[in-house]
């Protein structure tokens, strides 16, 4: 990856708030060991299952910070293995498209840092997993299992198309790859409003094809914007273009990001989705702020010319407004994260992806590791 170049007061600003987050995750590190996270409750992570949707970032965020330390490394890898071991029982049948937020942050990473073959193959039999959710009728991934959710296809796999761009780039195999542009080619118009705005969820037809309905999802309605919906759609695209050299793809992302931006101009960190009609008041989304700095910086190096710049800005309101710093109370790096406000579920706390993006796009400005 390639450094980007900072002033001496961007590299403090950036240096201190790594170290800062790298002394909470060593603190965690020690506290949980090698566990699978999801959003805090009173301060505290709470443990999840080994196949529930977020179980790569906690170890990806072990091994983003390591800074090579094998010991580290050592509690990511064990991490690692009981994520892989639920292929062998039923914890198989749980996982869906989310295999990318699984199998990025923790096999690809590892093979991209060691070049282990059997991180390698863990990461392509992940990239078999979700290019077998591929719907030939629809043209779309479907993201979920299950009779009620046939058809359905949500805005966060842009984000998890990168395990099957990887498992083309690692394979020489473009079978990958060509599902993911499809993918891309029938959700773009299905999910992009004119307003650069994004829906959270949309139906297909699973039978003859063809778009049904928007769905609300995690925001707050059908047509309003779910703000991290609107940052995994920035950060996917990015990588998409990276992947495939498509400009259309970068263009999108971009817009995606401009609209964004306007939206949370107001706010600093966006609310949990701009259109809810409290926006000013209600509870926050750190974490949607987060992604789409990554997203940001990934459009920069792509030479986008002021994406930095705007990405440092997102990233200072965050250590101002959200960063949790040394305070021992608060397991995350980032206060103020929602999953799930219309399920009630982790309302105004941390959330491990919210951490994890958050300490990626530090690292991206320091020129350290990613893995997308
Ligand atoms: N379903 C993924 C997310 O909450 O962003």
């Amino acid at each position: 990856m390639t450094a980007i170049a900072m002033d001496d007061d961007t590299i403090h600003w950036v240096d201190e708030a790594r170290s800062q987050a790298r002394r909470k995750i060593l603190r965690l590190v020690h506290n949980v060991g090698p566990a699978f996270l999801h959003a805090t409750d009173k301060g505290r992570y709470v443990a999840e299952p080994d196949w529930w949707w977020t179980s790569g970032f906690w170890p990806g965020l072990i091994r983003l910070a390591s800074d090579g330390d094998e010991e580290l490394n050592g509690i990511a890898d064990i991490a690692e293995d009981r994520l892989f071991g639920i292929l062998q029982n039923d914890g198989f049948f749980q996982l869906h498209h989310d295999v990318g937020f699984q199998f990025v942050p923790t096999a690809v990473m590892r093979f991209r840092q060691t070049g282990s073959p059997e991180a390698r193959r863990r990461g392509v039999i992940a990239a078999q997993i979700l290019m077998g959710r591929f719907n030939p009728a629809s043209g779309v991934i479907e993201a979920w299992n299950g009779k009620d959710n046939r058809g359905i296809s949500i805005i966060d796999t842009m984000m998890n198309l990168p395990l099957l761009f990887w498992a083309s780039e690692t394979t020489g195999e473009p079978r990958f790859a060509n599902v993911a542009v499809t993918h891309l080619e029938t959700a773009i118009p299905a999910f992009v409003r004119e307003d650069h705005t994004v829906h959270h969820i949309v139906r297909f037809d699973p039978e003859k094809g063809g778009r049904i309905e928007a769905l609300g999802g995690q925001g707050y309605a059908p047509q309003s914007a779910w703000a991290r919906g609107q940052a995994w759609a920035i950060y996917g695209l990015a990588i998409a273009a990276r992947y495939t050299g498509v400009a259309d793809y970068r263009v999108l992302s971009r817009a995606i990001a401009d609209r964004f931006l306007d939206l949370n101009a107001l706010h600093g960190v966006p609310p949990w989705d701009f259109r809810a009609p409290d926006a000013a008041t209600a509870v926050r989304d750190s974490s949607a702020s987060a992604i789409a700095a990554c997203g940001l910086l990934e459009l920069s190096a792509l030479g986008d010319p002021s994406a930095r710049e705007q990405a440092e800005e997102l990233l200072r309101i965050l250590s101002e407004r959200s960063a949790t710093v040394d305070d021992d109370k608060e397991d995350g790096l980032l206060k103020n994260a929602t999953a799930n406000l219309p399920a009630g579920y982790g309302v105004d706390a941390s959330l491990i992806y919210g951490d994890y993006f958050f300490f990626e796009a530090l690292n991206r400005l320091g020129g350290g590791a990613t893995c997308w």
